[in-house]
């Protein structure tokens, strides 16, 4: 994405670890972030059989998915794409809650996708086993660096309390972690979760953080903000040798300077 990305805000020379994209609504924005993304894969295609992609869940996606099957189904080369997910609530797959079911039945049941490139987490298993399987399927196909998966590209999305993926607050060891993935808890509902952990997520080539709503502004400030110590999950998301975008509505931007 380095080269098809026209920042709306000049962060280069800010010495910014991260690149902006400032859209006026969540539709523009998501449709930005699915342009990309093809622009993305048709230039990694060139030098790649696969593409590696781990998306997250929650409600931001949801309008993202349904861009990508009604205006770009045709356009995508789905049999050339594996998606693995960031994160999963442990709950059914057929669950409102659940994050593949979602992903599934707005975007995957809707495309040419073969069965075989969705890699979702089984919700319904006991966790710590799943853990395991799902770290082994994460292995058994997305290739390593220094011994971590390197996804080609993580959709990230960030809650108002500034957790990402399912790390919340409080719950930084899941950066220190060296393993691939692991449970986690949310705070309030106390809703077990399987997510990837801080350094898988780091190690990946593209991150994109796709976040919108006026509800976010104010985490969103304090991440664009170098100064602000205030450190939480989403805010320890510092790609190690990949690129990080944040593709931003202008209601979650609201305290973004744009020059
Ligand atoms: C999840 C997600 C999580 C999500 C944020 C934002 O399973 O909930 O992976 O990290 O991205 O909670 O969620 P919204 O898009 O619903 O605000």
């Amino acid at each position: 994405m380095k080269t098809f990305l026209i920042c709306n805000l000049l962060t280069m020379n800010s010495k910014r670890l991260f690149k902006t994209q400032v859209l006026p609504d969540a539709y523009e924005t998501a449709n930005r972030l699915v342009m990309d993304l093809i622009r993305y894969i048709g230039h990694m295609l060139q030098y790649r059989e696969n593409i590696y992609i781990a998306l997250s869940g929650g409600n931001t996606p949801m309008l993202m998915f349904e861009i990508m099957e009604k205006e770009y189904g045709k356009a995508i080369k789905w049999e050339k794409l594996h998606f693995f997910w960031v994160d999963e609530r442990c709950v059914a797959s057929n669950s409102e809650e659940s994050n593949f079911g979602n992903a599934y039945r707005i975007l995957f049941s809707k495309v040419p996708i073969p069965k075989e490139n969705l890699h979702p987490i089984h919700g319904d298993e006991d966790p710590i086993m799943e853990v395991v399987r799902y770290t082994g399927e994460i292995l058994s196909n997305v290739p390593c660096i220094n011994g971590f998966p390197v996804f080609d590209l993580i959709l990230l999305g960030m809650g108002n309390d500034g957790h990402t993926a399912s790390i919340f607050p409080g719950q930084v060891d899941l950066f220190e972690t060296t393993a691939v993935c692991s449970i986690s808890q949310h705070p309030q509902t106390l809703q077990k979760r399987i997510t990837l952990t801080g350094k898988v997520i780091n190690n990946a080539s593209e991150i994109v953080f796709l976040v919108t709503g006026a509800n976010k502004a104010d985490k969103i400030k304090s991440v664009i903000d170098e100064n602000d110590s205030f450190i939480f999950p989403a805010k320890k998301i510092r790609p190690n040798q990949g690129t990080l975008t944040w593709y931003l509505d202008k209601e979650a931007a609201a305290y973004v300077e744009v020059p």
